[in-house]
């Protein structure tokens, strides 16, 4: 699909469709949407006048016919309160009329920039978002139909900006060209993670990285089992030992103009989580191939950090294995030894995310950085705790987590605190080691913060993400289709991009 924009007049546009909007409580068009009313003859207001529309927020109303405009078709969308519009309203808006549109059979749209008028939200902004909303809705995942594209499948070829202030043109085009990367980078990780584990192992995750990297410019290199043996990586030596899978630890770099500590991102990809010998039961196990998502999330990021060049100098960081049962597996009560010296007692092998982590951190630390963010489906009692609604946000700096919480809001991506204080430390205190795994059901996002927290030298800025509740969508939202989300990619890339401002 190509996204482009042209200064204009919406109602002239010869498209298969044009896209206009309507605040709610709007008695009398205005802008665009008073133009095309004007040549449909009135038929809007006379719409409005019936109540027949009232603006609502993804409110739609599909002309299927008309005359009087260039085009064939007319969608007319509701924006919501004027004083509630967010851009991520626009995403939704911009992704509700692109499926709809298609649905009907429309190759060729054109659209007005939403919100950008009275909705004050900058040109460039609304242009990302239109972009981003557009290509995050019509994902779709076809690999294993099939019945392959024949030809005369529905699909938008084409999506205009039609913006009639020309001194706004070169505003749109940039952020067109932002959304798209970061739409881009966010459907990469949702490919990534909704690719089955047998397809998707730690050698295939780091073939794809390796591939992604050369396409954006960014370095790559794979340590295999005997670097991470050297390197005494004992998490993610131990957790792949049930495995047939050989784990890799996969390390992007991005050097930006700006000299100086690199910001360190690691994700956990765990390519298929079964519990291990602590064995997860059978209903909803077939998810756990998507328990790679922070890995994911950190490989789309970087593709988006490098392709919009940020002077940042970044480092991604994925440490990935397979988590089995067998006859080789790690057991309950083992002692594991991370790269940095600490030891760590198995109660249960499904809390393996952290020991992988472990050796991940201890690895960002050694970068000597300016910061550490990680990301994880680390626990399920995150999702228990913020539901579907939000990643829950962990670490030692305020400053980081707050620059980390208002990326997020900027991405529709939302993360909220929750504390690590010392106390919940006593939780993972072990009798033989210097501390075990699990800390038992109470406050579980939480003690696993605490524990990877031994693993961020002291005096080093970190932030944690625990997206065990976000990652997958059990529902089709505007802009998320059900399965994989593909969190974190573009929060990671906006957090990184705020450091340059
Ligand atoms: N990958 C899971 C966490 C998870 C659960 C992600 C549900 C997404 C949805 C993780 O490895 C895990 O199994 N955690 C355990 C930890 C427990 C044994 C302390 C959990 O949350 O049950
Ligand atoms: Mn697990
Ligand atoms: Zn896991």
């Amino acid at each position: 699909m190509k996204l482009t924009v042209k200064q204009g007049d919406i109602a002239k546009v010869k498209d298969d469709a044009i896209v206009v909007n309507l605040f709610e409580g709007t008695k009398k068009p205005g802008g665009a949407t008073a133009a095309v009313d004007k040549a449909l003859g009135g038929i809007i207001s006379k719409i409005i006048k019936r109540d027949d529309f009232a603006g609502k927020l993804n409110q739609t109303l599909f002309l299927p016919h008309v005359e009087g405009v260039g085009a064939e078709r007319v969608l007319l969308i509701g924006l919501g309160k004027q004083e509630e519009l967010t851009v991520d309203r626009i995403r939704q808006v911009a992704a509700k009329s692109a499926k709809l549109l298609k649905d009907a059979g429309a190759k060729s749209i054109s659209t007005v920039l939403h919100g950008a008028g009275e909705g004050n939200i900058a040109p460039d902004q609304a242009a990302q978002a239109i972009a981003e909303g557009i290509t995050l809705g019509l994902y779709e995942f076809k690999r294993y139909k099939s019945e392959k594209d024949n030809g005369n499948k529905k699909k938008i070829d084409e999506v205009t900006i039609v913006e009639f202030d020309a001194t706004r043109i070169d505003a749109i085009k940039k952020g067109i060209a932002r959304g798209e990367i970061m739409a881009e980078a966010n459907c990469l990780s949702r490919d990534l993670a909704i690719t089955p584990s047998s397809d998707m192992t730690p050698t295939v995750l780091a073939d794809e990285a390796k591939k992604a990297a050369k396409k954006a410019g960014l370095s790559c290199t794979i340590l295999d089992l005997k670097d991470i043996k050297k390197l005494k990586m004992g998490g993610v030596l131990g957790v792949s030992r049930g495995s047939h899978e050989e784990p890799k630890f996969i390390i992007l770099e991005h050097k930006g103009k700006k000299k100086g500590k690199p910001v360190v991102l690691v994700g956990k990809a765990i390519t298929f989580d079964s519990g291990g010998i602590s064995l997860k039961p059978g209903q909803g196990m077939e998810q756990m191939k998507y328990d790679m998502s922070g890995g994911a999330a950190v490989i789309g990021a970087m593709t988006a950090i490098a392709r919009l060049k940020l002077p940042q100098h970044v480092i991604g960081l994925v440490p990935s294995c397979e988590n089995m049962p067998s006859g080789t597996a790690y057991k309950p009560g083992d002692v594991l030894t991370a790269m940095n010296g600490k030891t760590m007692e198995i109660i249960n092998t499904d809390a393996e995310g952290r020991l992988i982590l472990a050796d991940g951190l201890s690895y960002a630390c050694t970068l000597k950085p300016a910061a550490i963010i990680d990301v994880a489906t680390l626990t399920g009692a995150c999702a228990v705790a913020l539901g579907p609604e939000a990643i829950g946000l962990m670490g030692t700096d305020e400053g980081l987590i707050e620059k980390v919480r208002k990326a997020s809001e900027t991405t529709g991506e939302r993360a909220w605190p929750l504390p690590l204080w010392d106390e919940y430390s006593e939780l993972i205190k072990s009798d033989i080691a210097d501390m075990k795994n699990t800390g038992g059901k109470d406050g579980g996002a939480i003690t696993a913060g605490c524990f990877l927290k031994n693993f961020v030298e002291k005096g080093i800025p970190w932030a944690h993400l625990d997206i065990a509740g976000t990652a997958w969508n059990s529902k089709d939202k505007p802009y998320l289709p059900k399965g994989p989300s593909g969190i974190g990619a573009r929060l990671l890339t906006e957090f990184v991009a705020g450091l340059a401002d």
